[in-house]
């Protein structure tokens, strides 16, 4: 009985360890569908009606973290800044998420 929950014990740590990793990475994620997602589309693969272009191409992934970071603070084109309206800190995992999107 013991040994029992002393695995529940084992088991609740090693989760509590591995959720605030879970919820950083859902955190992008979130924001990215909440508003970006409408103009971006869903899998940020891009809206020909909008004019945005694949965000996993090899046209985007090229660009630097600094040249997308301030796309997004700045804006461009059409798209909106989001200076004052995102934390650095958003913006800055909105870029590692971008990353993620390479094809
Ligand atoms: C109102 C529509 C709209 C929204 C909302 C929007 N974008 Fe954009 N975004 C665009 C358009 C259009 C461009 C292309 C600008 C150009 O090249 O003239 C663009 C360009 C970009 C670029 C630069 C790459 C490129 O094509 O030059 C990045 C990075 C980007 N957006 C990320 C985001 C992120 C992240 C969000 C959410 C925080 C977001 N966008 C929200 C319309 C939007």
């Amino acid at each position: 009985m013991t040994k029992w929950l002393q695995r529940i014990a084992l088991f609740s740590f090693v989760l509590a360890l591995a959720l605030p990793q879970v919820a950083m990475a859902d955190s992008a994620a979130d924001t990215y569908k909440a508003k970006c997602a409408m103009c971006h589309g869903a899998e940020g693969a891009g809206k020909a009606a909008m004019g945005t272009k694949d965000l996993g191409s090899a046209d985007i992934q090229k660009m630097s973290d600094a040249d997308l970071n301030a796309a997004i603070t700045n804006g461009k084109g059409k798209m909106p800044a989001y200076k004052g309206k995102l934390t650095d800190a958003q913006i800055t995992d909105l870029v590692k998420y971008i990353h993620t999107l390479k094809k």
